[in-house]
C-alpha cells in the first residue's frame, strides 16, 4: 500500500494545477473527454437536479454536467485551491458552483443531492471507505453515483502495453511537462495500488450503494462505477 497523506496530495495537485489539463489531454491523447462523457450520460442529469462533483479539480466534470443538462446545479468541491482557480476560467454559468472542500469530511448537509461524481479522485482518498460513505450521507434516497476511475486491464497483451506506458513514457512526459518530480510517478503507482474490478464493487456496496455495476473503457484503462442510494 502507497502512504497517501491528503496534505501532500492537495499540495502535488496544487503543484500541478497549471498544467494540469494539457497534460490531461495529452497523456490520454484526447480520450478523457469521452469518459467523462459517458460518465454523465449515465448519470443522466435532470433538471432542477441538484449535482456533486467531488475532488472537481478544474472542473471539467462540473462543466459535462452543465453541458449535457443545462439546467441542471452543480456543486464541485477540492481540496486543491490551485485546481479550483485554473478551473474557475472555464465556468461558464451561475448553475456551477466550485468550492473548497474535504471528500472524507463533505461540507453539506445529509440527503442534498440527487446525484455524485468523482473522476480519478477515489484513488487518491486517504481512507476509500469514508469517502463513498460520505459520497454515500450526503445523497437523496435513490440519488445516483458516476465514478471513474483509472484501473489495469485485464486483457495480458493490452495490460502489458498499458503498463510500458503508465510506467515508463507517463512519468517521463509529466515530469517534463509539469516540470514535479514526483506526480506523474505517483499517478502509475496509486493506479496500481488500487482494487480491481470485483473488490471494487464489493466495496462501494459495503459503502451502502446497490445496483453496483462497474464497466470498463477502453480496454478497461478507465472503470465507471454507477450505483445508486437505496430508497429506504
Ligand atoms: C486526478 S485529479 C481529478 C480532477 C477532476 N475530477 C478531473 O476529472 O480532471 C484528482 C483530484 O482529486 C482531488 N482530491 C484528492 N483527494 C481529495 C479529498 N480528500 N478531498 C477533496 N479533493 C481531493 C485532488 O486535489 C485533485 O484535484
Amino acid at each position: 500500500m502507497i502512504e497517501k497523506d491528503a496534505a501532500k496530495i492537495g499540495r502535488m495537485f496544487s503543484d500541478i494545477a497549471p498544467r494540469y489539463d494539457l497534460l490531461n489531454r495529452l497523456l490520454s491523447m484526447g480520450i478523457d473527454r469521452r469518459w467523462r462523457a459517458a460518465a454523465i450520460r449515465k448519470l443522466a442529469p435532470r433538471a432542477g437536479g441538484v449535482y456533486l462533483d467531488v475532488a472537481t479539480g478544474t472542473g471539467d466534470v462540473a462543466m459535462e454536467i452543465f453541458r449535457q443538462n443545462p439546467e441542471a446545479k452543480v456543486v464541485g468541491i477540492d481540496f486543491a485551491h490551485q485546481m479550483l482557480v485554473m478551473g474557475l476560467p472555464k465556468i461558464k454559468s451561475t448553475a456551477i458552483r466550485l468550492g473548497r472542500g474535504d471528500a472524507l469530511n463533505l461540507p453539506f448537509r445529509g440527503g442534498t443531492f440527487d446525484g455524485a461524481t468523482c473522476a480519478y479522485g477515489i484513488r487518491n482518498f486517504a481512507d476509500l471507505h469514508k469517502g463513498l460513505r460520505e459520497i454515500n450521507r450526503v445523497l437523496k434516497p435513490g440519488g445516483s453515483i458516476a465514478i471513474l476511475e483509472f484501473t489495469t486491464p485485464p486483457n495480458a497483451f493490452m495490460r502489458g502495453l498499458y503498463l510500458f506506458y503508465f510506467t515508463r513514457l507517463l512519468p517521463f512526459i509529466g515530469r517534463l511537462v509539469s516540470g514535479h518530480p514526483e506526480a506523474y510517478t505517483y499517478l502509475p503507482l496509486s493506479v496500481m495500488d488500487f482494487p480491481a474490478e470485483t473488490r471494487l464493487k464489493e466495496i462501494f456496496e459495503e459503502c451502502g450503494f446497490v445496483d453496483v455495476t462497474v464497466a470498463p473503457l477502453t480496454f478497461g484503462i478507465s472503470g465507471l462505477v454507477t450505483g445508486r442510494k437505496p430508497v429506504r
